[in-house]
């Protein structure tokens, strides 16, 4: 459900300065920071570790990915081929890390690393954007690893992370109209529930309503 990322253009606003002159050249206007490489960054909580998926992880993805709920209620493609869970680990997860713009975790147990499920930050832009410093959550988790608080501890950890080492003045947190798993979670963590947009999005073939919700810098995390 992520939105496009605005991009940080890398602009370089001084060129060479001619040594000729004589009147000290006006220092350079600072620009847009360039986006940050988010390679490698690895969370831990109690139970969990968060790092980048790697090749290993692929076969589990596939299957995870079969589960009726995150094809139901997640923009995974439908139906979800070994091909696209190849190229979300090999392509689109290093790509937006690279990047900078999307922060996307696999969720590992602390003892014994199975893969339990996916977190991420979507959309990132920093403060010079449009609109600012702010990013969408993203998650799912494997059915055989869900209401055991799992997700809540992954998420908040992921939105603590987003909020003190990105500066996220707004994480927002955006599900489809009836996925009330996706808002119980979103709450525990901490986030505020804001309204419903209607007619928002279309889903499979199917206009729908969205729940909207974020989480700012200050809320209880
Ligand atoms: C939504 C999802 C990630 C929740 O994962 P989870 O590991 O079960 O969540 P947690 O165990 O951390 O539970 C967090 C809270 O949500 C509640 N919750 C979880 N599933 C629920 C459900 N089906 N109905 C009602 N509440 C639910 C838990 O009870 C818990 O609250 P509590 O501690 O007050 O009891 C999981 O159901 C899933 O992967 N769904 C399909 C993909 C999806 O919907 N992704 C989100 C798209 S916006």
């Amino acid at each position: 459900m992520a939105e496009t990322a605005e991009r940080h253009p890398n602009t370089d606003t001084h060129g060479d300065r001619d040594t000729r002159d004589t009147v000290p050249a006006p220092p350079p206007s600072p620009g847009p920071p360039p986006a940050r490489d988010l390679t490698g960054i690895v969370l831990s909580t109690g139970r969990l570790v968060l790092a980048a998926p790697g090749a290993a992880d692929i076969p589990a993805i596939h299957e995870i990915c079969q589960d009726p709920d995150i094809q139901a209620w997640t923009m995974v493609p439908s139906p979800y081929e070994y091909e696209h869970a190849r190229h979300f680990v090999e392509q689109s997860v290093p790509a937006g890390l690279a990047a900078g713009t999307d922060a996307v975790f696999a969720v590992y147990s602390a003892v014994g690393g199975r893969l339990l499920g996916m977190t991420g930050l979507h959309g990132i832009t920093g403060p010079e954007a449009r609109h600012g410093a702010r990013a969408e959550v993203g998650y799912w988790t494997a059915p055989y690893a869900r209401r055991q608080g799992y997700t809540a501890e992954a998420v908040r950890a992921l939105c603590r992370w987003g909020l003190a080492e990105l500066g996220l003045q707004r994480i927002e947190w955006i599900a489809f109209d009836g996925n009330d798993a996706s808002r119980h979670l979103a709450v525990k963590v901490g986030f505020t529930i804001e309204g419903t947009l209607r007619n928002r999005m279309v889903h499979r073939g199917r206009r729908t309503d969205i729940w909207i919700g974020s989480l700012i810098p200050g809320d209880p995390l």
